[in-house]
């Protein structure tokens, strides 16, 4: 049995000063000797390019402005021909090729796209070094700087950097990104283009090399822990001196090194330091900077925390000394109406809602997560798995990453864990996701190859792979090799595996596949897999799974009663586009029905039942179906309640339905109360909630609605920063006379914004919906859905207003401020 002990913590690069010059965020202080520009704004595009897009004088005059992060193909339309793939899905068990419509989102994100852009540095002068640090490009970037090829990558996930000191000029540069790409290159939708941000860093000859600064905290007591700050920068005769400050901004430690060149170690203590955790997230900051005689040469400043983490046989995972379960969510990067395009208002909102899930942990399947959402993590308090490949040497998808594995695989883990392993909130790593290369020999050696070289860039965390092949890989050695042994669904194996593999613990790595659509419900309510309506939708009876997956109270027998298991990542937390399974094969769906919240950020039913168990300090008590069933009178209509109490009663007009208590009849019954005899008589259900002794200490009623009279509009935030990037997610509802919800309202809404706010995007979470994002107009999907209003730059009241015919307006104030 192997004992795994790893101690640590982590980082952010953090300015002080912003400064917004022609389209591009100086990220610098004005004192500091290291200059970072964001590249926004300004950035010309198009994939309709002739001639020469890379050379310095190409005429882009035509192309269109836009502003990056930017996803070329969010904006549609959708269509059943981008991206068609005549395939068998090997791992869901298909042995024929069928046409796939949907499968990476029916978005036209295949092809070419160039993006160009003109800036100047005023801080660079001869003899500066200059890196051009991208933080994803969808895909295989070609980059030219003032006519010249400098760089190339390949995966679009990864982030890599180019040297261009000797390219850049002190006037004028030009810039031009090619990215392509191809057909049956992914399994869900990957977004196109500049979809995250890119930097460029001006600093001295005497500098940090990049994202070398790696900070662990190898002893921690209450009185005082290690702090342990290695890094290599260029330049002889300099030194390092290294400040520590607390949340506050207080100093609490400080070391200064001896002149040396190159390689500098430092160990600081902190007095009683205040660890990091999900519930307490809180984070240190190091300012590390580096002189030569008495001139300061560079600085960093990083974010970091202070926890322990252990991973024992028998016991589990321990987060500072505490047997700790993942309660964790996958998420696919794509943010719905907003596409890949990162945003951090969207990533802050999407962790606000899993805070209240009562979430603890994110896994970013199957590929690296965004820095923000890493910032995000560290901040709000999540846990992090983060993930690098859907596939190794063996192909999934025909133009996969297979193509990329040799040259690469290496290249792209060390640029993932040197950048973000400073960041107290990831966990554990992954090195792949039910690669094919679970069979044969040279499976084995990747899988040690790459766990290795997680290893030497980072011996404090632990590496998993999400294995859906259990039994080979019980045979084979590859599953007792890792770290961690993840398993993806096969709850029937676990018990197996425990005992097969030698590490004392089982890891959830993938859990559920559960598939529901929001407010929509099926009769006759019984357990299914691969179910399939004409309206191309699923029951959120939560009783529908895949071939390959179950129903979520599967998991949570295995999580509550075998303590080896060290917890779950739910397939997923939100929904996202393309992977329509159950309809694969059937258009329009594009986007998934696995999400406990809907691709519009709206939760489904499912949240409350994982909200019931995951949040232990607030009250869940929710019930469904909705009561709107005109035509169902007199039908057999079951009821279930998703709550963390133990029994409730069921009442229909007054009538008691009798009292529910959870049991371990079966994992239903021990989860979900359900009352499956109810007819259905319009009018008012109400659920009574008792305590362990009988005592009724909750209820809830939910009503049938009237006709869709009146809009309400709910925003997740009402003052928005003046940046141009923030948005605050409007949900708007729509309510009979009395400010019932309707649930099955479908009418068409149409929205305007003014003052200092422009209207973004709409989305109702429908996967079958061809409406396309950007426009001012969507129907509501099962009575609701979200408006996304995003600030301009200039401070200043917002208005958004939402008509629909024949019904009384809904208006909203919002703010931005500087
Ligand atoms: C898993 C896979 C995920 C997703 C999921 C759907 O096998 O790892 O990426 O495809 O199935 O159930």
């Amino acid at each position: 049995m192997k004992l795994v002990t790893f101690k640590l913590q982590f980082c952010v690069l953090f300015f002080s000063l912003m400064l917004v010059l022609s389209g591009c965020s100086t990220t610098s202080d004005s004192a500091s000797p290291r200059q970072t520009v964001t590249l926004t704004d300004g950035w010309k595009f198009s994939k309709e390019v002739k001639g020469d897009a890379f050379a310095a004088n190409f005429n882009d005059s035509s192309w269109e402005k836009v502003s990056v992060p930017h996803d070329w193909a969010i904006y549609g339309p959708f269509d059943k021909k981008w991206d068609m793939q005549k395939v068998a899905i090997v791992q869901n068990g298909e042995k024929e090729a069928t046409e796939k419509t949907g499968r990476t989102g029916a978005l036209p994100h295949i092809g070419t796209g160039w993006y160009r852009k003109t800036f100047t540095l005023p801080k660079f002068t001869e003899g500066k070094k200059a890196l051009l640090v991208f933080e994803g490009a969808m895909s295989e970037p070609q980059v030219y700087l003032n006519g010249k090829k400098v760089g190339q990558w390949a995966y679009g996930y990864a982030y890599f950097y180019i040297d261009i000191s000797k390219d850049l000029v002190a006037g004028e540069n030009t810039l031009a990104v090619q990215l392509t790409n191809r057909e049956y290159s992914s399994r869900w939708y990957p977004g196109a283009g500049l979809y995250r941000k890119v930097n460029i860093v001006v600093k001295n000859q005497e500098s940090f090399e990049q994202w070398a600064t790696y900070i662990t905290t190898p002893t921690i007591a209450s009185n005082a822990a290690t702090v342990n700050i290695k890094t290599t920068a260029s330049g002889s005769g300099i030194y390092l001196v290294t400040k520590i400050l607390d949340a506050t901004g207080r100093e609490v430690a400080s070391h200064k090194s001896d002149a040396v060149d190159q390689g500098f170690e430092q160990n600081l203590v902190v007095p009683e330091p205040k660890l990091w955790s999900p519930e307490t997230p809180y984070l240190y900051t190091a300012v590390t900077q580096l002189y030569a005689g008495d001139v300061l040469k560079d600085e960093e400043t990083i974010k970091f925390g202070i926890r322990e983490i252990k991973y024992e046989p028998q016991k589990g995972f321990s987060l500072n000394g505490k047997i700790t379960k993942f309660k964790g969510v996958c998420l696919h990067h794509d943010l719905g109406p907003l596409g890949a395009a990162v945003n951090k208002a969207a990533l802050r909102r999407q962790l606000t809602i899993l805070k209240d899930l009562g979430c603890n942990a994110i896994r970013s399947s199957h590929n690296m997560p965004s820095m923000e959402q890493l910032e995000l993590a560290d901040e709000m308090g999540f846990m992090f798995l983060a993930e690098s490949f859907d596939e190794w040497a063996k192909p999934k998808v025909e133009n996969g990453y297979h193509r990329f594995f040799e040259d690469y695989a290496e290249k792209d883990i060390v640029n993932l864990v040197r950048a973000t392993r400073n960041h107290p909130c990831i966990v554990m790593w992954s090195s792949g996701n039910e690669v094919p290369d679970q069979y044969g020999a040279e499976g084995l050696t990747r899988a040690k190859f790459l766990q290795d070289v997680f290893h030497r860039e980072d011996p404090t965390r632990p590496v998993t792979v999400g294995m859906d092949q259990v039994k080979q890989t019980m045979e084979s050695g590859f599953g007792a090799l890792l770290d961690v042994p993840g398993l993806n669904y096969r709850v029937h194996l676990y018990e197996d595996a425990y005992k097969a593999f030698p590490q004392g613990f089982i890891l959830g790595s993938e859990t559920a596949s559960t598939v529901s659509s929001r407010g929509i419900y099926k009769f006759p309510v019984v357990q299914a897999k691969e179910k399939q309506y004409n309206d191309l939708q699923t029951s959120s009876y939560d009783l529908e799974a895949c071939s390959w997956s179950n129903v979520p109270d599967e998991d949570f027998v295995l999580q509550d009663d075998k303590p080896w298991v060290i917890g779950e990542f739910v397939w997923t937390g939100f929904d996202y586009l393309g992977e329509p399974t159950p309809y694969d094969e059937k258009w329009p769906s594009r986007s998934s029905y696995f999400g406990m919240v809907d691709l519009a950020g709206i939760p489904k039913d499912r949240f409350y039942l994982y909200r019931s168990r995951w949040n232990t300090k607030d009250e869940t008590l929710h019930i469904l179906p909705h009561w709107n069933w005109e035509g169902r009178e007199g039908q057999t209509t079951p009821v279930f309640v998703y709550t963390n109490y133990d029994s409730a009663e069921l009442f229909v007009n007054g009538k008691s339905m009798g009292i529910q208590k959870k049991s371990k009849a079966t994992p239903q019954n021990r989860y979900r109360l359900m009352w499956m005899d109810v007819k259905y008589e319009p009018g008012t259900l109400k659920v009574v909630a008792f305590d362990k002794n009988g005592k009724p200490v909750a209820e809830e009623e939910i009503h049938t609605a009237g006709k869709p009279h009146h809009l309400v509009l709910d925003p997740d935030r009402k003052t928005l920063t003046a940046d141009g990037e923030d948005i605050s997610f409007v949900t708007v509802s729509v309510v009979d006379e009395k400010g019932n919800p309707c649930p099955t309202a479908t009418n068409q809404l149409n929205f305007k914004v003014s003052g200092a706010g422009t209207y973004r995007a709409a989305c109702n979470g429908d996967a079958t919906s061809l409406e396309i994002f950007h426009k001012p107009t969507m129907k509501l999907f099962s009575g609701k859905l979200v408006v996304l209003v995003q600030s301009g730059i200039e401070s200043g009241d917002i208005q958004l207003e939402v008509t629909g015919n024949g019904l009384e307006k809904g208006m909203l104030n919002l703010t931005a401020k500087q």
